[in-house]
């Protein structure tokens, strides 16, 4: 692999080893806010061009191209004012933790995507929707903020940090937009989607942290250059993570399509004495994929050929030791306590198959149990919902049942949990 350096890993070469962040002369002398200047000798819809031409897609989870979700905000002198960027910060999936990465040790590189997606869509104000509990990221964003703002570097838009109450349901796009506005979380219809009516009805963009971070390298070197850094389609590079019982848990920029095993080697494959058993590959909301998956390459598509998604490209790694049942248990206990409750499916759904998986993990399975959890998730599927959460749950219990059904056959067979007095 080649040394990291701004044209290798745009994203990451120059953290720092200490993890200290980057004040803004520091990010200045590499380079920083050349995007921005960049981005300032082009018209809007050329910058936009760039980006559609990059092949980024969104790195929240759903993986929309960003090029085209900045196009569809009206434009010129009779569009609606004002227009907004959301920045998608929220970073509550279990197993995630790549944008803080980038927030606390780097954040100019974030204040930079915003500005040069401001000029794109001509946007006078950013607001940065910060998972509550990330208080170093806040006070390193507050301080970076504050340092732009006193340099002039960010053109016309005023960035503002809004940290959240503290919902999973926050971080979905339409939920955040009326978390922001200061109202209950809960879910839009779509469409309108918010390119078109976003935040206070207005011509709003919502991206992740991670995607707004690529921005500033593809206006400096160009979109051909991002797109061949990586080995498929989707262009660019990813922040992949590792966490569970590996050598080395942790994150890594590398090509977009790097390979399962390949980043599990990074990681220094799993601790001594256990095997891998299974993994969820981006994040609580995917489907697991086993050890039969490690070439499949992690991008936006070679996943969902085998039943799963890249979602957010940080693996949760299970390991011989784990009861199936119980990590499912707490999956859809975290999904099901975190549903706003404007889906039946999804707030009577979720609470029945957690009070479910309890009973198994328990001990008081019942023949036909599994059957009823398979039927209920059949209810969570995308287009029964207003948003992607239940759909999200179904993936890991469906999955797991599909490629374990063992682990569930005998729990409820031996009235017992066959794993108890394991640590898993
Ligand atoms: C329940 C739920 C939680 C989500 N949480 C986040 C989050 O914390 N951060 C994020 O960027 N996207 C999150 N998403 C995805 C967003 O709705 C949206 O797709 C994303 O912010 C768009 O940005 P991107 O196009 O740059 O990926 C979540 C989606 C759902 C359904």
């Amino acid at each position: 692999m080649s040394e990291p350096n701004e044209l290798t890993h745009p994203l990451t070469c120059h953290l720092r080893a200490d993890g200290t962040p980057l004040d803004l002369a520091a990010y200045r002398a590499c380079d920083g806010y050349q995007g921005l200047a960049a981005a300032n000798q082009l018209e809007p819809s050329a910058i936009v061009a760039m980006v559609k031409a990059s092949n980024l897609r969104g790195r929240g989870g759903a993986g929309f191209p960003t090029g085209m979700k900045w196009s569809v905000l009206p434009m010129g002198p009779d569009a609606p004012k004002p227009k907004y960027i959301a920045v998608n910060a929220d970073e509550m999936e279990p197993g995630t933790f790549k944008d803080r990465l980038l927030m606390e040790q780097n954040p100019h590189l974030l204040l930079e995507g915003i500005a040069i997606c401001a000029r794109a869509v001509e946007a006078e104000t950013a607001y940065i929707f910060l998972r509550g509990e990330y208080t170093l990221c806040a006070t390193r964003l507050r301080h970076a903020i504050a340092e732009a703002n006193a340099a002039q570097a960010l053109g016309n838009v005023h960035v503002y940090l809004h940290t959240s109450a503290g919902r999973y349901m926050c971080g979905e796009e339409t939920g955040m937009l009326n978390a922001l506005e200061g109202k209950r979380a809960n879910p839009r219809t779509k469409p309108p989607y918010p390119g078109i009516s976003g935040l206070w009805g207005k011509p709003t963009v919502v991206n992740n942290v991670e995607t707004l971070c690529n921005v500033p390298a593809i206006l400096r070197h160009g979109a051909e250059w991002y797109q061949k850094l990586s080995r498929t389609t989707d262009g660019g590079t990813k922040i992949y993570g590792v966490s569970g019982r590996v050598k080395r848990p942790g994150l890594w920029e590398l090509p977009m399509g790097t390979t399962v095993g390949e980043i599990l080697d990074l990681a220094g494959g799993m601790q001594d004495g256990l095997k891998l058993r299974g993994l969820l590959p981006g994040g609580a909301s995917t489907a697991v994929l086993t050890p039969d998956h490690l070439d499949v390459a992690m991008d936006f598509s070679a996943p969902q050929k085998v039943g799963s998604r890249m979602g957010t490209g940080t693996m949760i790694i299970l390991d011989d030791r784990a009861c199936l049942v119980g990590v499912v248990a707490n999956l859809i206990d975290f999904f099901s306590r975190e549903s706003c409750g404007w889906c039946t499916p999804c707030w009577s759904g979720l609470g029945w198959a957690s009070r479910l998986l309890d009973a198994m993990e328990a001990g008081k399975g019942q023949p036909g149990d599994i059957e009823k959890l398979e039927h209920l998730a059949s209810f969570w599927g995308p287009g029964a919902t207003f948003c992607a959460l239940a759909p999200g749950a179904a993936d890991p219990l469906r999955s797991c049942i599909q490629h374990f059904r063992q682990d569930f056959e005998d729990h409820i067979r031996e009235h017992r949990c066959p794993h108890e007095g394991w640590d898993a």
